[in-house]
Formats: C-alpha cells, sequence, structure tokens
C-alpha cells in the first residue's frame, strides 16, 4: 500500500511540477532555425475534464497527458489520442467541428514528432497563441502553463526530449472568467484552439534573445541598436549589419549579456507612402537573425500626431482577427493581405487591431504595406480591477504584445484598454498599466478607448482621469446607433486636453443586401447615411487627428442574436462577412480621400 502512495505521489509531481523552464520570449522567431508542428492535431473534448481530475476533483497522475497505451490485455485506458480526429493547427476548434462552434471548456490536443540532439543546442518550443488557459506536457510530463489568448510564449523543452520519437499534449480551456483578461463578456466569438503556429526552434546554448534597432532622433538621423543574449555571458563578439546603410558594426557584451551603440545614418524613412524596410542582419557566432526593419519617429506636439516630424491624419478602420471569408481566427500572411487590401481600397494608412494583439504576420504585412498600426491587450469593459492576478495577467499580455513587436515600426499606439467603467480602483489598475507600458517602451504612443462621459442636449463632454497617462485621448462613440439618431450634425464637442483626439470607433449596423429608407434601422441605406452625418460631425472635432470606425468587416459575436439579420454576426462592417461592400463602404472613401 506505502509502495502504491509513492508510486501515486511520483506520477502526481510528474504532472503538476513543470520540468521545463519557461524562458523569455524569443525575438524575431520567424527568422530563427525551426521545425513547424503545424498540421494535423488529434483532439479529445473533455467537457467535465475527466483527462485532469479524478473524480473527487483532484489533479489526475493519469491523465490524457501521458497519453498512455494499454501495456496488458487487462489494462484500462479510456482515451487514444490516435483514435481522436484530428483538427488542423493552427486554427480555432470552432469552425473546424461544428459540435464545438459555441464550446468553452477543455480541448486536448496531442502531436507526435521526431527529435535528434545536435551538440549542446537547446530547443524551444514556441506558441504563437493559444486560447486561453494552456498546459503544455511533453512526453507525459509537464513543460509549463500560460495564461493568455494572443500572446506567444515559449518553454526550454531540451531536457524532456528523446532521441527519435517524442510527443506534446496540450490541455486548452477558453473557458471565461470574472478574473480574466478578457473578462467574462465581450462582443466577439471566444474561438478556442491552438490559433496560431508551433514551432520547435533550434538554437545555440548562448543565442540573442531579443534585440531592438530603430532611429532614435531626426535630429542627425541617429540609429539606436541594443541586443540581449539568454545568459549574462561578456566579451561575445555580436556583428549587425545593414547592408543597403553600409553599416557593419561589431559589439561585445557586458556582464549581463547585453551590449548597445548608436549610429549614423540616412536611411530613408518608413511612412505610409514609402514603407521602405531594410534587411538586417545579427550575427553570434554561426548564429544569424536577418529581419526587415524600417526607420521612423513617432510624437504628438499639442494636438498633432506627427509622423517623421510631420503631421499626419489616421485614416483608420478597425478590425477583429478573422479570416476575410466566413469566419474563424485568421492566422496567415494571406489572410492578413486580404483584410489590408480591403482597409487600402477604403484609402486608409492605419488600422486599429483591435481589441487583442492580432498575429505576427498581421502586423508585419500591415508594416510591408505601409500601414500604421494600433495595437491592444483585451483589458476590455468590466475587468477585476482590485484583482492581484488580473492585473499581473494584465502585464504580462501587455509585455509579451511590445516584446513582440517593438522592431515593427509601423506600431505607433499601444492601447491598454477599451470602454472601462469609470472608478478609482479602474484608475489605479490603467495608471499602473500605462505607467508600465511607457517603461518598456518610450518610443511609442499610449493610449485607450474611453467613451464620452456626458451628453446632454446634443453637448457631448469627454472627461476622464486616465488623459494625464496617454498621449492620445481616444473614444468610441456612436452617435446615430445606440444614440441621438440623425443629431449628428447637432453635436458640439467638448474635450479639454491639449492632446490629439482620434475616434477610435464610430459605426453602426447593416444586413448586406437589406435595402430600404435611411432611418430603416438594419438597411444599407441607414448605415450609409450613419457614415455621411458622422464624417461631417467629425470634421467639426477639434484636434481629431484620426479614425477607425468599427469596423472593416462583419465579424462573429455571441452578442448578437437578431435572427435573419444579425445571426451571430456584429454587422457594423463596411464589408459582408463574405466580402462584399456595402454602401457607407463608399461614403468613407470619399471622406478619406478629402483628408
Ligand atoms: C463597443 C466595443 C466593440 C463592440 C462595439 C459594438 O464599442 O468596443 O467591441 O463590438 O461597441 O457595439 O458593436
Amino acid at each position: 500500500m506505502k509502495q502504491l502512495f509513492v508510486l501515486v505521489a511520483l506520477f502526481l509531481s510528474a504532472a503538476t511540477t513543470c520540468v521545463a523552464e519557461e524562458v523569455p520570449l524569443l525575438q524575431n522567431v520567424l527568422s530563427r532555425s525551426t521545425v513547424s508542428l503545424n498540421g494535423s492535431w488529434h483532439y479529445i473534448v473533455d467537457v467535465q475534464e475527466e483527462g485532469y481530475y479524478d473524480y473527487r476533483m483532484k489533479p489526475t497522475p493519469w491523465g490524457f497527458f501521458q497519453n498512455a497505451k494499454p501495456q496488458k490485455p487487462e489494462d484500462l485506458i479510456e482515451y487514444d489520442f490516435d483514435k481522436a480526429p484530428v483538427m488542423q493547427v493552427p486554427g480555432d476548434w470552432n469552425t473546424q467541428d461544428e459540435r464545438l462552434f459555441f464550446y468553452e471548456g477543455t480541448v486536448w490536443f496531442k502531436r507526435a514528432f521526431q527529435w535528434h540532439r545536435n551538440g549542446n543546442r537547446r530547443t524551444l518550443l514556441y506558441f504563437g497563441a493559444v486560447n486561453y488557459d494552456t498546459y503544455v506536457y511533453v512526453n507525459g510530463k509537464l513543460a509549463g502553463h500560460h495564461v493568455g489568448g494572443f500572446t506567444p510564449f515559449n518553454f526550454d523543452v531540451t531536457d524532456m526530449l528523446r532521441e527519435g520519437d517524442n510527443f506534446v499534449v496540450l490541455k486548452v480551456d477558453n473557458k471565461r472568467h470574472a478574473e480574466a483578461v478578457p473578462t467574462q463578456i465581450f462582443d466577439w466569438w471566444n474561438y478556442g484552439g491552438i490559433t496560431r503556429d508551433v514551432l520547435l526552434v533550434d538554437v545555440e546554448s548562448v543565442y540573442i534573445e531579443d534585440y531592438n534597432l530603430q532611429l532614435a532622433s531626426l535630429e542627425g538621423r541617429l540609429l539606436s541598436f541594443s541586443v540581449q543574449l539568454n545568459k549574462p555571458l561578456s566579451s561575445q563578439q555580436i556583428t549587425l549589419s545593414i547592408p543597403e546603410l553600409k553599416i557593419k558594426k561589431t559589439l561585445t557584451t557586458d556582464a549581463e549579456g547585453k551590449a548597445a551603440l548608436s549610429m549614423k545614418a540616412k536611411p530613408i524613412l518608413w511612412s505610409p507612402a514609402t514603407p521602405k524596410l531594410y534587411q538586417v542582419d545579427i550575427q553570434l557566432g554561426s548564429e544569424s537573425i536577418r529581419d526587415e526593419i524600417g526607420f521612423r519617429i513617432i510624437e504628438t506636439r499639442g494636438k498633432q500626431i506627427l509622423l517623421n516630424g510631420n503631421p499626419i491624419f489616421l485614416k483608420g478602420i478597425s478590425i477583429h482577427e478573422e479570416k476575410p471569408n466566413g469566419g474563424g481566427r485568421a492566422n496567415s500572411t494571406a489572410d492578413a493581405h486580404t483584410l489590408l487590401s480591403w482597409a487600402k481600397e477604403l484609402g486608409c494608412n492605419y488600422v486599429r487591431l483591435a481589441h487583442y494583439p492580432h498575429n505576427e504576420y498581421a502586423v508585419r504585412e500591415a508594416e510591408r504595406m505601409g500601414m500604421l498600426v494600433w495595437s491592444e491587450i483585451p483589458v476590455y469593459w468590466t475587468i477585476a480591477w482590485t484583482n492581484a492576478d488580473t492585473y499581473r495577467n494584465a502585464v504580462r499580455q501587455l509585455t509579451d504584445m511590445i516584446r513582440r513587436d517593438h522592431n515593427r515600426c509601423n506600431v505607433i499606439i499601444w492601447s491598454i484598454a477599451n470602454e472601462t467603467p469609470h472608478s478609482d480602483a479602474r484608475d489605479q489598475f490603467l495608471s499602473r498599466l500605462s505607467q508600465k507600458a511607457r517603461s518598456l517602451d518610450a518610443t511609442r504612443l499610449i493610449s485607450m478607448a474611453m467613451e464620452v462621459t456626458a451628453a446632454n442636449h446634443h453637448k457631448n463632454r469627454l472627461q476622464d482621469n486616465m488623459n494625464q497617462y496617454v498621449d492620445v485621448i481616444s473614444f468610441n462613440q456612436y452617435i446615430g446607433w445606440y444614440r441621438d439618431v440623425n443629431d449628428a450634425p447637432k453635436m458640439e464637442w467638448e474635450i479639454p486636453y491639449d492632446k490629439p483626439v482620434i475616434i477610435s470607433e464610430f459605426g453602426g449596423g447593416a444586413k448586406y443586401g437589406l435595402h430600404g429608407a435611411k432611418n430603416q434601422r438594419w438597411t444599407e441605406e441607414f448605415q450609409e447615411n450613419l457614415y455621411r452625418e458622422n464624417c461631417a460631425m467629425l470634421d467639426k472635432i477639434d484636434g481629431l487627428a484620426g479614425t477607425s470606425p468599427w469596423i472593416l468587416k462583419d465579424f462573429r459575436s455571441p452578442r448578437r442574436v437578431l435572427n435573419g439579420i444579425q445571426d451571430y454576426y456584429n454587422r457594423k462592417g463596411l464589408f459582408s462577412d463574405d466580402g462584399h461592400k456595402k454602401k457607407a463602404f463608399y461614403v468613407l472613401k470619399e471622406w478619406y480621400q478629402g483628408k
């Protein structure tokens, strides 16, 4: 009996104790030596988490992470991944298995793969994103745990791997919780699963963990470069090459494994009109990382946003990370290219990637296409402001968002929140978060999507204590839809801050192909008229420096249940869910032509 307890304890510790190390997020994983684990993964839907808890709701050592097989004829194993169906990774489960369309809960995933040791090189297991609460097991042992559905994470699993056959099992749970980020309710589909790439990354035992290269100042055209190794190793030689700028510099790391330098250069500055990117090579020993980097300066002056010293009007549109046709999480350059081309057709030079960090392919494609980006973490609506874990979670997502994209010159605004109810606890949470963002990256603008705080007799006032913590005053307003239909022309605005103003959302719904009088809800004519009136109203706002109307394309939402019209789609798109332009598209296009 005592031996059985010891055995159970042993197995239990293997099940619950991480034996791998979560290492800081690797910069530019796409340029590293990788093996993709994308493709078909077996999955088991586990509504009651039978694969994790025993019937006393205690974590069981015999869980599905073991990927166990009967060894003897009488053995009882009540699951078998290899007999289970498969779905594609990256991808959400909601659009791949119709039984899971509305499903929120746990699904287990298993993938077998080959691995062979390569000297003393390390192997990192990298996930672009998994929604939402993920346990990662390698060969039956816990490699690590991650919470958050829209940012990457990686574990050093070298010491868990064996020559030849290996397997990875994930427990993925997308259930919503009050203390989570996002919290319990949000107006988008809670797509579950391994929604972005899974990669085995092969690196030297000493590797370049992160680097930062950008234009430090317009005067004197100073470039600043810094690099961080994964270990505090001094005297390591690192070479930076930017062939087109005839730059080749060698740096030596200090005791912290860091090195930095500034250098003069005359790059063509990146802008929507000239999205110039330079090939950059960073070498450490035999290992070289290649990146495409643009140089620009973003700042504000009074109520203006300046790009490379020149005032710019952000002609934007908001976008959710859904495939261009028909729904499901978008996760490729092709998906992004289609959505961004629609935005280009609108005349946009800017996109608000709402309400969570979108995949890296989308941000890089936007950079190539000359699209400025607002990137945001899902601190959305009624977050649990006084919960310390919630704050830590928000900080983690913010840190990883900035960590992944800080070399993307098209990203100009980090947004830390959307439509959050005013309270002291909220102010405390968000003021700390904005200071954290600034400490992580002082070269970009900080903002959040606020809300109009007082509106009576057509006088609209925005008063928000967070104004002092942001560089740009952004707010959502739905005049013509959620209030004051046809009153946009009468509206007056009081925004008592000497900062640029962005209308981060405005708009209204229309069912594509439904036509009628302009005061008939859901018709294209109603939406068209709403846009016409709103655009004229916005022209009167002092300090208006940009807009990102809600939204490029109809998107799935469990909150939109009007049969025959919404059918679980938010219909505020200027494009229908399958890519047809609505009449309002042409109103915004014309307005942007005048900007
Ligand atoms: C809000 C919110 C969006 C939502 C939109 C709407 O402003 O930020 O996430 O989809 O309004 O009501 O359509």
